[in-house]
């Protein structure tokens, strides 16, 4: 099945609970969450305590997002503040295999991640071991960007790998994405679809969701 992960960095934090909820009521499957430590990006958003106080309200798959330097050092925290999948940067950690382990270890699936820039070639050796690749399509630290179509092809060749070598990780894209071109995003083969300031920072949340999910599952 094809998901959205609507992300809650574009929310209005004064209202959280309230705004997840109309994205789980119009049928968004993920709760992307972006954690920055402005760092490994140049912006700092939030850490585990605040999806942590969400846990209890919301039924969604917690799908973190990490954007952060020596992600295996928090993994442990991540995971106990109820993520369901902690994607982390190959860029940003020294030995992938070894945070991809503790990830599983902590019983939740993982995810790894790529920036523009970064091609596949880079994360091979971790495709069989991972539940989830993520594909920035804009350079990661703010929403509301424009994405870049080139990063798109990137989707295809992991299908590619993915059907040839017969691994099973879902493909997520972020970064851009909107009603002006999910369609163009959804023909690359991605799975789950990330998407901020076009739900989040839609006057209408729960319609803009559902717009999306609606040509989202066309794609199924
Ligand atoms: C950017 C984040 C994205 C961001 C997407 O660093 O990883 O998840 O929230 O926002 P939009 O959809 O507005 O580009
Ligand atoms: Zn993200």
């Amino acid at each position: 099945m094809k998901k959205l992960s609507p992300s809650m960095l574009a929310a209005d934090f004064g209202i959280l609970r309230e705004q997840i909820g109309l994205i789980e009521e119009a049928g968004a499957q993920y709760l992307h969450i972006d954690v920055m430590d402005g760092v490994f990006v140049p912006n700092i958003s939030f850490g585990a305590p605040v999806y942590k106080s969400l846990r209890k309200y919301s039924n969604m798959t917690f799908d973190v997002h990490l954007m952060i330097t020596e992600p295996e050092r928090y993994v442990e925290d991540f995971v106990k503040a109820g993520a369901d999948i902690v994607n982390f940067h190959v860029e940003a950690c020294e030995n992938p295999e070894d945070s991809i382990e503790k990830i599983k270890s902590l019983g939740v699936r993982a995810g790894i991640t790529i920036k523009p820039n970064t091609p596949v070639s880079a994360i091979e050796d971790y495709l069989r071991d991972v539940s989830l690749v993520l594909v920035m399509t804009v350079e990661p630290g703010f929403g509301g960007q424009k994405l870049i179509p080139e990063c798109l092809d990137k989707i295809t060749e992991l299908k590619k790998i993915r059907e040839e070598k017969g691994y099973s990780y879902e493909i997520e894209v972020d970064g851009g994405v909107g009603l002006g071109n999910i369609r163009q995003v959804m023909e690359s083969g991605v799975d789950v679809v990330v998407a901020g300031s076009a739900v989040m920072g839609a006057a209408d949340i729960k319609k803009a969701a559902k717009d999306m999910l609606d040509i989202i599952r066309e794609y199924d």
